[in-house]
This record gives structure tokens, C-alpha cells and sequence, in this order.
């Protein structure tokens, strides 16, 4: 497997902003590629709809500057169903994404990518993106694709990644909760300084628990939040849980793409 190649631009990496020759071009030295998957749910009620996927995107391009490995267009909606009791929620049921994903792996290994690297933003994504990478695999076998056995999907949540989740305890404790945190909302507040606004003091949340669906969501949880008190973010934090995120999985990519059967998924 190649090298990956020198630090970029945002410009470079995007492959929006790539040509159909460039593409084919990278494809020559370089066998990976980045996916940034979100959600559009609500995130409490002074947090940004869009949370998942900006937080997601940003880990994403800040991975694909140091790395050079191209980065695909975000997927900003995810798996939300048991947020749809909040207005402004967009969710697929998790068929639609399986499918969305399978079909997004399978696009990507036609052309010869080998190493699809998902940053993904939302928890509630996590199962599905596992089935629709099997299914994917299947389906590469099964249409006779010439890179079939060489094809590995990987997922990486960049909120579990051990500095991330060593930082948030460290500045948050407890009150990290599990929904609408004070990390993901920090990350927000460093990319879109306008959410700053929004911040204010809120009561105590309601515990995380179980969830059976959108109604019983809003019951147990009524304005959204899972035992955390976003108040508490900064945008500062917001920054240092960036730099944790894309250093992290920096080097989660680089063995990825180096082969190391240790990072497989
Ligand atoms: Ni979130």
C-alpha cells in the first residue's frame, strides 16, 4: 500500500473539488479515502441541528489536510428515528442508510478505492454502518469486482477516540452525558462562532437511560438532552478536542492504510 502523502490543503483533498482525471490520477499512488457521516438531529435546546455532521466533517478535512487522503462529500443525515420527536430532525430508518452506505462502498471499490475510512459523528449510526459494510463486502464478491478481497471498510467515531473521551472527562466529569455533550457542542462552537449565541445556563438534565422510540424519547428526555450540560463547552475546548480527534484518528488511518491487520475492523 502506498504512502500517504504530504500534509494538504482543504482545497486538495476534497474530492468535490477534484476532476475525474485527479481522481483517477490519486488512484494510481493512493488506495484510501474518507467518508464523513453524520446526523441531522436535535441536539437539546441550545444546540445545532446539524451537530453530528459538522463536528464529523471538520474531524474529517482536518484528517484528510494531515494524511492527503482524499475526503467525500459529508452524509448528513444518519440513523435519528428515536429523535424525530424534536422538529428540525432528519433521520433514514436504518434500511435507508445500510442501503445509502452499501452503495456509496460499492461506487468507491468500482473505481479501485481499497480502504474506505468512515468518520462518523453519531452513535445512533454505528450499527448500521457495521451491517452495511458486510453487506457491502458481499455484494463486491458477489458482482465479481476485481479488488473484492482487498476491499476493508473501517469505521471511526471520532467522539470515542481515547484522548477525546480522556479530555471530555477530565473538563467534564458526569456531565458529559450522553446526548447533545458539552464535547461535540465545544467543536461546534470553534467551527460556527454564531452558535455561541445560543449558549445559556439550563436545569439539570434527565439521566440517560434506555429508549424505546421518538415518543418515549421526549418523554424521558424532554428537551432532548441525555445527562449533559452543554453550558459548560467553550469553543477553546472546542479546538483541543479537534486537534485530539484528528491526531488520533490520524494514526488509526495511516495503520488502516499501511495494511496492519490490528486496525482492520
Ligand atoms: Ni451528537
Amino acid at each position: 500500500m502506498p504512502e500517504p502523502s504530504l500534509p494538504s490543503s482543504t482545497e486538495t483533498i476534497r474530492l468535490q473539488l477534484r476532476s475525474w482525471p485527479e481522481v483517477e490520477s490519486y488512484l494510481e499512488r493512493h488506495k484510501g479515502v474518507i467518508v464523513p457521516l453524520g446526523s441531522t438531529e436535535q441536539h437539546g435546546p441550545t444546540g445545532a441541528i446539524g451537530t453530528d455532521a459538522l463536528t464529523a466533517e471538520a474531524v474529517a478535512l482536518e484528517v484528510g489536510r494531515r494524511t492527503g487522503v482524499l475526503v467525500t462529500p459529508t452524509q448528513a443525515f444518519g440513523m435519528a428515528e428515536h429523535h424525530l420527536g424534536f422538529a428540525g430532525t432528519i433521520s433514514l430508518q436504518p434500511s435507508t442508510l445500510l442501503a445509502l452506505l452499501h452503495d456509496v462502498v460499492l461506487s468507491l471499490a468500482r473505481h479501485g478505492f481499497e480502504r474506505i475510512y468512515v468518520i462518523n459523528g453519531h452513535g445512533g449510526n454505528i450499527a448500521t454502518a457495521r451491517a452495511a459494510f458486510a453487506q457491502a463486502h458481499a455484494s463486491a464478491a458477489s458482482r465479481g469486482l476485481s479488488n473484492a478481497d482487498r476491499l476493508r471498510c473501517k469505521l471511526a467515531n471520532w467522539f470515542m477516540a481515547g484522548p477525546v473521551m480522556h479530555t471530555a472527562r477530565e473538563l467534564y466529569g458526569e456531565r458529559e452525558g450522553h446526548h447533545a455533550t458539552p464535547s461535540e457542542i465545544a467543536l461546534t462552537l470553534h467551527l460556527e462562532p454564531s452558535l455561541e449565541a445560543k449558549q445559556r445556563p439550563l436545569p439539570e438534565p434527565a439521566p440517560a437511560g434506555p429508549i424505546h422510540g421518538p415518543e418515549d424519547f421526549r418523554r424521558r428526555h424532554p428537551d432532548g438532552r441525555m445527562g449533559s450540560d452543554p453550558y459548560l463547552a467553550s469553543a477553546a475546548a472546542g479546538a483541543r478536542f479537534l486537534d485530539e480527534a484528528a491526531t488520533a484518528l490520524t494514526a488509526d488511518l495511516e495503520a488502516f492504510l499501511s495494511d496492519d491487520p490490528a486496525a482492520a475492523d
